[in-house]
């Protein structure tokens, strides 16, 4: 059979286009590019994130000391507040050190958003999210949920005391 140079040309630029489109999608998924969930921090089972000795870190939510430079901040979202960070109960951390915060839910997904900087994770059932910042600026930051939860999605939210 015979092929004309054209059809060729235009088979090849198919083809090209093809290998784009899958090169686009695995770029994206392997986390290069736009990452929407990041389920670096595990996995755990949403029943049992609130139960007491459980050892993950989501039993006695807060903030852990690892050392001077390193702090770690077990959060627990769920209709409508975040443990810690919701109310009188603010998460607070120094400035200047890492910061790295593990966010899960214990209902359905959240989001966890720090007004003013790029920390922004969705939060999952059964997903621990991970995120780490090192916050130059003492000061109130606001944290919002930015993922539709419910009827009170609107009111939940809290903030980050990052004192000097
Ligand atoms: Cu939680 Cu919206």
């Amino acid at each position: 059979m015979q092929v004309h140079n054209f059809e060729k040309v235009w088979l090849g630029a198919a083809l090209l286009l093809i290998v784009g489109f899958i090169a686009t999608i695995a770029y994206g998924t392997v986390g290069v590019g736009i990452q929407m969930v990041d389920d670096s921090g595990g996995e755990i089972d949403p029943q049992a994130v609130q139960q007491s000795n459980t050892g993950t870190g989501f039993d006695d939510p807060g903030v852990v000391r690892q050392n001077d430079s390193h702090y770690v901040v077990y959060v627990v979202a769920q209709q409508f507040q975040f443990a810690p960070g919701t109310g009188d109960n603010p998460i607070r951390v120094p400035a200047d050190t890492r910061v790295t915060f593990r966010v899960t839910s214990a209902d359905v997904v959240h989001g966890f958003s720090i007004v003013e900087t790029n920390i922004n994770t969705m939060v999952i059932p059964g997903q621990v999210s991970e995120v780490t910042a090192e916050f130059d600026e003492p000061g109130t930051y606001g944290l919002v949920c930015h993922e539709y939860c419910g009827s009170g999605h609107h009111t939940m939210g809290g903030s980050v005391e990052v004192v000097p």
